[in-house]
């Protein structure tokens, strides 16, 4: 949107609260569960491979997050004209 190379591939961090509710997950919707989302976050941010264990346990504290939000929460965003939504 820029056009500034410089600011090619940088997301703005969103926050996990209530996570578990908003898949599929990145700035594209690629990635259609939670387990995977946390591990590509530990290869890709931190350069680690996640065991299945500790990857249970990161999703079990991350769906900890889940409250009770307004509908509009989940809800469909509008999106500028042209803009493809991933299907589910
Ligand atoms: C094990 C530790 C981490 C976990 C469990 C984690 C978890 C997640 C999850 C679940 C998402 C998807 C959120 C969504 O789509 O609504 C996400 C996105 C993101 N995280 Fe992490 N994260 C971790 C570490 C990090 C670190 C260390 C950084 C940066 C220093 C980081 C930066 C980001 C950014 C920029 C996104 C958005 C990427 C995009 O939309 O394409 N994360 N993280």
């Amino acid at each position: 949107m820029t056009k500034n190379p410089d600011d090619l591939y940088v997301f703005r961090v969103p926050s996990l609260r209530n996570v578990a509710m908003t898949a599929p997950y990145f700035h594209d919707g690629s990635v259609p569960t939670l387990p995977e989302a946390v591990k590509v976050m530990a290869r890709v941010q931190l350069g680690v491979a996640l065991s299945e264990a500790d990857t249970r346990d990161i999703v079990s504290f991350l769906k900890s997050l889940t409250g009770e939000p307004r509908a509009s929460f989940t809800a469909l965003p509008v999106l500028p004209e042209g803009a493809v939504i991933p299907a589910k």
